[in-house]
């Protein structure tokens, strides 16, 4: 089965090819993964702009899909489906995805999957590591913070989210109130190697609450404070800055990770597994630390490689392809710019948020 897979929900143009053999559990192959940023287009207004994200989208995607074909060497004609992120995200870059993936499946007569963005980043980890259900998944990017229970393929229970400021979010706050370039997240942690985590105390908000929600907005407050104190900060303030926030960060993760995991333990005696997904999960930092937390509690781990934890379009085709080995319906309800993989969670600040991150 070959899948084509779209993304364009904020800043990132993608397409690209993914094979699996039939079979439920058969493994998967990525034949090209084509992503192109448009961080520079950004990077002037410090966050993404949605028009510009729009017209940008608009003007490559027919060239980016043509990429990912080229270098997976399979034509329209092979192709078993599509797939295409319909939500959450920008409406603009949404819509010029949906309808290049719509039309393909019109002219060619291929199944289209309106796939939502998260449960691409959900799925990754089936898709690199053939991850068995259910599994616990902390899934952090630009616009999202969740602690999820992944049980199947379109089975979600949201256990946790932040309250306030997604953690992706924090990070190009940090970034900009220092004075780094946007995208922050990468930047704070090239800061952060050469700085003291214990430099600043900086706070762990929620910690020791009985509940696994998170919150940021109060570090960030810290960190503005923290930049104020001296009129020019030095590189070495800002990196010591970069690694104090970054400790406070990890800790909070371990904290709520480690409570969510015995909650995972009592319900599951099955062999536990532990899933990191989207773009702060990049972070080498917050990885270590976290695989230390999952050996310390004898947890497998699982972190898709860079390149899959940041937005591209393989999770998309992945998803797509799951879907359709199960037979699930497709219910194409147009585009969704607010929508959460667990329908039953309570709506609450800052939990299905995307693309707001300017
Ligand atoms: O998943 P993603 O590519 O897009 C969304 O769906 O939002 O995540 C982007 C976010 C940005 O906020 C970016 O600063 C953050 O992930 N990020 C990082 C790192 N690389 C990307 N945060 C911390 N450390 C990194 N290395
Ligand atoms: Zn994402």
């Amino acid at each position: 089965m070959i899948f084509l897979g779209i993304e364009t929900s904020c800043d990132e143009t993608a397409a690209a090819i993914v094979h699996a053999d039939d079979g439920p559990n058969a493994p998967a192959e990525i034949l090209s993964n084509i992503v192109l940023s448009q961080t520079e287009d950004h990077a002037p207004f410090g966050g993404v702009v949605p028009e510009i994200a729009a017209r940008a989208h608009l003007n490559s995607i027919e060239n980016i899909v043509q990429q990912a074909l080229s270098a997976a060497s399979v034509t329209l004609t092979e192709i078993d489906g599509i797939a295409v992120t319909s939500g959450p995200g920008l409406a603009g870059g949404l819509i010029v995805g949906t309808m290049v993936a719509r039309s393909i499946a019109m002219v060619h007569q291929k199944p289209i999957y309106t796939i939502n963005h998260l449960e691409g980043h959900a799925l990754t980890a089936r898709l690199t590591d053939n991850t068995p259900f259910p599994y616990l998944l902390l899934l952090v990017s630009g616009g999202h913070t969740q602690i999820l229970l992944v049980k199947g393929v379109g089975d979600y229970e949201r256990w946790a989210t932040t309250i306030d400021d997604a953690l992706g979010e924090a990070f190009d706050k940090t970034a900009k109130l220092l004075g780094l370039p946007y995208p922050g997240g990468p930047e704070v942690e090239k800061a952060a190697e050469t700085g003291n985590p214990n430099a600043y105390e900086f706070p762990r908000p929620l910690k020791g609450r009985d509940t696994l929600d998170m919150s940021f907005s109060g570090l960030k407050t810290a960190v503005r404070k923290a930049a104020q104190e001296s009129s020019e900060l030095s590189q070495q303030a800002i990196s010591n800055i970069c690694a104090s926030f970054q400790n406070a960060v990890a800790d909070v993760l371990e904290n709520r990770l480690s409570r969510a995991m015995s909650k995972f333990s009592d319900i599951y005696d099955c062999p536990s597994t532990f899933v990191v997904a989207g773009g702060v999960a990049a972070n080498t930092d917050i990885r270590r630390r976290l695989q230390t937390l999952c050996a310390t509690n004898d947890w497998n781990w699982v972190a898709p490689p860079h390149i899959l934890c940041t937005d591209n379009a393989a999770m998309i085709a992945w998803a797509g392809l799951e879907r359709h080995r199960l037979q699930l319906p497709n219910i194409d309800a147009g585009i969704k710019t607010r929508w959460p993989l667990d329908q039953n969670a309570v709506s609450k600040i800052g939990s299905g948020r995307k693309g707001s991150k300017a």
